[in-house]
């Protein structure tokens, strides 16, 4: 059974949907572990229910970046982590972390990327004024929400939405899609070639 360590610092709302999609068995994978840099995040709570190990975190209890960093690869070789899943996780990670899990790192963004990149992206599209927006799960890269793109799927943004009732519905597509990538993850169906994904026998949605 592999392993996975979701990277989390807020509400968790998409770590609750993926402790959910591992207990109904949809993803067959251990939730080893949350890693999490902020000590007030509700997260915390939620792992603690679902009786998940969490790892608190924060960067100014380390002099630099890479140490900060090197105690979280510590907690993850221990864990024996094959994959890590960023849900929220407010802080980038550095080259050198992301060459130390060279396609192990996924993320997603409440956007289509390459549009919206950065941390308001639901505020940014819908303030743009975009008719679609949507989201994106993606490998992580040395670059900041860049790396190849596993799934993604638009969401309308209609002339009744608020900026609340987006916020929702792009939340509502984020707990359906994420599990989903995570298990193509889990059950090795993705192939990366010239930075496009490949999956392999892709299940038709029902
Ligand atoms: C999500 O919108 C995700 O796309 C972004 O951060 C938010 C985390 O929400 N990267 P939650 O903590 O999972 O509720």
């Amino acid at each position: 059974m592999k392993n996975i360590a979701v990277f989390a610092s807020g509400k968790g709302s998409n770590f609750q949907a993926i402790v959910k999609a591992v207990k109904k068995g949809t993803i067959k994978a251990t939730l080893s572990l949350l890693v999490c840099d902020n000590p007030c995040a509700p997260v915390l709570e939620k792992a603690a229910a679902a009786k998940i190990k969490s790892f608190l975190v924060q960067r100014k209890e380390f002099p630099a970046t890479k140490t900060f960093e090197a105690a979280i690869i510590r907690h993850l070789k221990r864990e024996k982590i094959d994959l890590v899943v960023l849900a929220g996780f407010m802080r980038i990670l550095s080259p050198a972390f992301v060459r130390a899990y060279k396609g192990r790192i996924i993320n997603i963004h409440p956007a289509l990327l390459p549009s919206f990149k950065g941390t308001q992206a639901i505020k940014d599209a819908f303030n743009y004024g975009t008719k679609i927006t949507g989201v994106t799960v993606h490998f992580v890269d040395e670059k900041v929400d860049h790396g190849p793109i596993i799934l993604q799927e638009a969401v309308k943004i209609t002339k009744k939405d608020t900026l609340e009732s987006l916020e929702e519905k792009i939340h509502r597509l984020e707990h359906h899609l994420y599990p989903e990538a995570i298990r193509l993850y889990i059950e090795d169906k993705l192939r990366i070639k010239n930075r496009k994904v490949k999956i392999l026998n892709l299940r038709k949605p029902s």
